[in-house]
């Protein structure tokens, strides 16, 4: 048995293989032009949906996601904050960085002075194409993530079912050239994102595949609004006011202390009497936002508002102590590479997690001493 790809824009409408499984989109159609069209877009926002990669987070988001958070966070932020504070945001593990987008504009609206960075440790792929037309998808740090031999499309750091004999077969016969693909992909140095160069090393065609939305990619020119390369589970390099890490604690993918080490760090980047955002989309569950929105005060977080059951880890934030973390001010190494600066870094189920959830306190406003404070 076997299962087709998609990896031509007009086929996209039939998602369904025999048995009603779902076919594999090829990365290279995230690919649009200098200017990208609305065809290019719309093309763009379907298949960034089916990303996953090879850590086995996926990429999915989607413009409407957060509907309901981004009011409830923003009046929060009304309650805290003076209207001319120049908040220093952060959203963390962004994707495609359109939800951000959103969000800033939205804060930028009424907090004229704010500031936002968005950030993923990963904006692009690498395509390299073989003189025969068969195309790789890698990671920045080189991990083969797909292969395109029209009709088919496999992943390559994933096995599929066993019962498509023939795409097990294709991807077998990928692997026979993961390590030269990988050893020319990790030759060329992409200027930032996007970069539209094609670089030609003997047989093989590489073009960088910006995972970045054309649309938040223009907004990232006003000055306010950046992207940057940020791993978000080691020490993070801005100091910040705001902190928002939506759909990034998976436990299907990272283990507990993964996921405890990711929200201790952005607590660890939060100023004083600044706000932190966590949670999750239940896509399974009418896609209900489960988040709670933290402030931290004192060096500890408590709970100050929740959206649909909360932040499943929430008991994680609730058991952080600054003071028995790094000292604040501690800044990290960590790569900070902003768009159009030059990035190559390779850098609900229910679960049992001890959570004591604490009582909504009332958000304390946030004075500029308090701002002022170390950390
Ligand atoms: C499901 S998407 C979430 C996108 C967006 N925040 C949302 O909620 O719609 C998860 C994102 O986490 C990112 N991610 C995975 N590991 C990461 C890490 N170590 N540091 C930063 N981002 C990471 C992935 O690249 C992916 O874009």
């Amino acid at each position: 048995m076997y299962k087709l790809g998609i990896w031509r824009g007009e086929k996209m409408t039939r998602t369904r293989a025999l048995l009603g499984k779902t076919r594999q989109f090829s990365y290279c159609l995230l690919k649009t032009g200098v200017h990208a069209t609305p065809v290019d877009i719309a093309r763009f926002e379907t298949v960034i949906r089916t990303v996953q990669l090879s850590s086995g987070i996926c990429r999915t988001t989607y413009s409407e996601r957060f509907g309901d958070l981004d009011p409830l966070v923003q009046t929060v932020l009304k309650r805290i904050f003076p209207v001319d504070r120049p908040l220093i945001i952060h959203d963390l593990a962004a994707s495609d960085c359109l939800l951000s987008m959103l969000w800033a504009k939205r804060i930028f609206e009424y907090f004229p002075a704010a500031r936002m960075t968005a950030s993923d440790v990963v904006l692009y792929f690498t395509e390299a194409v073989w003189k025969s037309g068969e195309a790789y998808i890698l990671e920045p740090d080189g991990t083969p993530v797909q292969y395109t031999r029209a009709p088919f499309v496999v992943p390559l750091h994933v096995r599929e079912h066993a019962a498509y004999i023939v795409n097990t077969l294709v991807r077998t016969w990928a692997r026979r050239h993961t390590r030269e693909v990988q050893s020319c992909a990790s030759s060329v140095r992409w200027d930032g994102v996007p970069d539209y160069r094609v670089v030609n090393i003997g047989p093989w065609s590489l073009r960088q595949i910006p995972l970045v939305h054309p649309t938040a990619l223009s907004f990232a020119q006003n000055g306010r609004f950046r992207v940057a390369h940020i791993d978000a589970f080691s020490e993070l390099p801005l100091k910040c006011d705001v902190i928002r890490a939506m759909n990034l604690y998976q436990p299907y993918a990272l283990p507990i202390e993964q996921i405890r080490r990711g929200i201790h760090v952005a607590l660890d980047a939060l100023r004083d009497g600044g706000v932190f955002v966590a949670g999750r989309t239940l896509e399974k569950a009418a896609q209900r936002n489960d988040v709670t929105v933290f402030q931290k005060t004192r060096g500890r977080a408590d709970v100050v508002e929740r959206l649909g059951k909360g932040f499943e880890f929430e008991g994680l934030a609730t058991e952080y102590a600054s003071d028995q973390r790094l000292a604040p001010g501690h800044t990290s190494a960590a790569s900070d590479c902003e768009v159009g600066r030059g990035d190559n870094s390779a850098a609900h189920s229910e679960i049992a997690v001890s959570s004591k959830r604490a009582v909504p306190a009332a958000a304390r406003p946030c004075t500029d001493q308090v701002a002022s404070s170390p950390g």
